[in-house]
C-alpha cells in the first residue's frame, strides 16, 4: 500500500476542500491511501511515514500562504529522500500557478529529498469562495492521477 499525506494551509475552507477531493480521488485508487492535515494538526517528523507528500495554500499577496511556508522550513531538517509529492493552490484574480509555482520552487530549495509530480491550481470566485466551476471535480481527477503515478 502506498500512502500519501496532503498538509494544507486555508482560511475560508476552499482550500480544504481541495485537499478533501485530491483526498478522496487518492482513496479510489485500488494500493493507494491518503489522509489529510491542516499544518498545525502534525509534527514534521511523521512526514517520514508516508510514500508521498503534498503541500497546498491559498495564494496570499502572490506568495503561497505563510503558515505552509513556515511548516517547509521547519520540515526541512527531516530526512526525505525518495518521497513523491505535489503542490496546489487556490486563488481569485489572475494570479493562476503563482503562489504554486512559488511553492514547487520551496519544496526544491527546502525538501529536495521530494520528487514533485504534480500541481494543480484551483479558481475561487472571490477571496472567501466559493470555488469555481468544477473545480473539486478537476481536483478529484488530480488525485486518481497522482495516485496512478505514484503505483507506476
Ligand atoms: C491576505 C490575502 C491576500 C490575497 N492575495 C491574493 C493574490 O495576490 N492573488 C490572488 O489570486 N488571490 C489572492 N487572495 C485570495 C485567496 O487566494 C483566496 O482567499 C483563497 O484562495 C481562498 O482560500 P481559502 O478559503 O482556503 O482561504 C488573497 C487572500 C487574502 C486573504
Amino acid at each position: 500500500m502506498k500512502k500519501a499525506i496532503i498538509i494544507y494551509e486555508s482560511v475560508y475552507g476552499n482550500t480544504r476542500k481541495i485537499a478533501e477531493a485530491i483526498c478522496k480521488g487518492i482513496n479510489e485508487v485500488e494500493g493507494a491511501e491518503c489522509l489529510i492535515r491542516k499544518t498545525g494538526e502534525i509534527h514534521t517528523d511523521d512526514l517520514c511515514d508516508y510514500d508521498a507528500i503534498i503541500l497546498g495554500c491559498p495564494n496570499h499577496n502572490q506568495e503561497p500562504a505563510l503558515n505552509l511556508v513556515k511548516f517547509i522550513d521547519r520540515a526541512s531538517i527531516v530526512h526525505l529522500k525518495g518521497k513523491f509529492g505535489a503542490a496546489f493552490d487556490t486563488y481569485t484574480g489572475g494570479n493562476k500557478d503563482v503562489a504554486v509555482t512559488k511553492l514547487e520552487a520551496r519544496i526544491h530549495e527546502k525538501l529536495p529529498g521530494i520528487e514533485l509530480i504534480g500541481s494543480l491550481s484551483s479558481k475561487v470566485t472571490g477571496r472567501k469562495g466559493p470555488l469555481a466551476g468544477d473545480e473539486e471535480s478537476k481536483a478529484l481527477d488530480f488525485g486518481v492521477k497522482f495516485a496512478r503515478k505514484l503505483l507506476e
